[in-house]
């Protein structure tokens, strides 16, 4: 929370630019209030001490604002008409863009319109950034709703210097070569100076894809970029993104947040075994792979029905995209079956909740939890798995993370699944509900050590230092 905001219009040193801005209006409509999420969390004392501006959309549409000052931030909004909102945000980036970089599991639509609003929002973002950033100054964009900024800034302030981070995964060659923009989107990367992913693979795949295309010559992750008078380096590199890990480490030792947690085990009838998933309800996040898997272990009984709960949290998501609207209720279908099958009066299979939390609720939910299912079919990282870990400071519990998201480059200690296999999956499962507590621990403390000394504050670290090499 905060209230400190006022009119400013200075120039900025150091501008972010991100679809959204790291505020939310407040449910009253009486102020702004910060956004979960480590980004913010991440880029807030940068912005702070040197003065910085963010530029994004302050997430309705038709709300046109001049830039206000927000806790030490200069908060730029760009404004989206309900036509924005619904060719470039729900069309463009998030039934197109969204469905291809994450390997077709729902089919990518390709209109024209959208890719013109597309064209048009992104233009508008780099504009505003171009009007706040002060001579020299280092501009960072961030992710696949902005893929053209990094060119239109280049060309309308050849003197910042422009890094970008894309937040979801890059698709194999195969699949990217199915957008008919994909030269456009390429070139629009291209007018970075460093340009990262969360994965190697999404590097390599982005070099693949730039020789394929544009017949560019690129060598261990830098990219020879033809300029009107010879040709500039681009950088591509993984830089896994994390979380502030010692937030999560503060919360789930503070004894409030532990009583809730076993507040919670009680609320659900003291079950032997509590299995918790969480996501935003995303056809990437392999949410019915994992009720499938739960389902048969039940039917099988190889899980005590009597004895487990799966805690499933479903954060509402994109509610206008059909996509998303169908994923509703077949997750929902899916979860009632299995409800009707195996519930008593008295207990519940599933315990289904289409909202999202605040961080504290959310902690105590993890202490709260035997085991962790992390089953996304893609994901460009997945933070839910490192807040998880972060969280358990008593050195307990199981996370069980599909090979298919970020995160598991990193997170080598826990059990590894691929989704698809659903007999892989439930045999997961039951691994982890059976794991001694000795090898929870020896687990734990090393996926605890990676989380904590790779935190979200080392991530930008690490990536405002290329960027400054690439100054230099
Ligand atoms: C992913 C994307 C973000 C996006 C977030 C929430 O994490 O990488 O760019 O902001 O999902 O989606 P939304 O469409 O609500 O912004």
């Amino acid at each position: 929370m905060s209230d400190t905001v006022s009119d400013t219009t200075a120039e900025a040193d150091f501008v972010v630019v991100s679809n959204r801005l790291p505020v939310d209006r407040s449910p009253d409509d009486e102020g702004w209030r910060r956004s979960p999420g480590g980004l913010v969390a991440a880029l807030e004392p940068v912005l702070q001490s040197t003065g910085g501006a963010w530029v994004g959309w302050p997430g309705q549409s038709d709300l046109d604002l001049e830039p206000f000052a927000f806790d030490g931030m200069e908060l730029v909004p760009v404004a989206l008409s309900a036509q924005d909102v619904e060719l470039f945000y729900e069309g463009f980036s998030n039934d197109t863009i969204w469905p291809l970089y994450h390997d077709v599991i729902s089919p990518p639509t390709y209109h024209r319109e959208w890719w013109d609003a597309y064209v048009r929002v992104n233009e508008r973002f780099a504009r505003a950034a171009a009007s706040v950033a002060a001579s020299g100054a280092t501009i960072w964009v961030h992710d696949y709703q902005l893929q053209l900024v990094p060119r239109l800034l280049r060309e309308l302030r050849p003197d910042v210097v422009i890094g970008y981070f894309h937040h979801i995964p890059f698709p194999a060659y195969g699949i990217y070569s199915q957008l008919p923009w994909r030269r456009q989107v390429l070139e629009g990367l291209l007018g970075s100076d460093v340009i990262g992913f969360q994965r190697a693979a999404d590097a390599g795949n982005f070099a693949t894809a730039v020789r394929r295309q544009l017949g560019y010559e690129t060598k261990a992750g830098a990219i020879r970029v033809p300029t009107a008078d010879g040709a500039r380096t681009a950088v591509a590199r993984a830089y896994p993104i994390s979380i502030d890990a010692a937030v999560y480490d503060e919360l789930a030792r503070r004894p409030d947040v532990q009583a809730r947690a076993r507040e919670i085990r009680a609320e659900l009838g003291d079950p032997a075994v509590v299995l918790f998933g969480v996501d935003r309800l995303d056809y990437t996040k392999g949410i019915g792979h994992r009720l499938k898997a739960y389902g048969e272990l039940l039917t099988e009984q190889r899980l005590d029905k009597t004895e487990v709960t799966l805690v499933q949290v479903a954060s509402p998501s994109r509610e206008r995209v059909t996509a998303y609207m169908q994923l509703r209720d077949e997750i929902e279908l899916a979860v009632g079956r299995i409800n009707g099958d195996h519930d008593t009066v008295g207990h519940s299979a599933i315990r289904y909740l289409h909202h999202a939390y605040p961080r504290e609720e959310m902690v105590a939910l993890y202490l709260a939890a035997d085991v962790m299912l992390v089953t996304a079919l893609r994901d460009g990282m997945n933070l839910v798995a490192k807040e998880y870990v972060a969280s358990r400071v008593d050195g307990r519990g199981v996370l069980v993370l599909s090979e298919f998201a970020g995160a598991a480059d990193e997170l080598t200690q826990a059990i590894r699944v691929n989704p698809h296999d659903i007999e892989g999956l439930k045999d997961a499962i039951m691994t982890a509900v059976e794991m001694p507590v000795a090898e929870q621990r020896r687990r734990m403390r090393a996926l605890r050590r990676r989380v904590r000394d790779h935190d979200v504050a080392g991530w930008s670290r690490t990536f405002l230092a290329d960027l400054e090499t690439a100054r230099r």
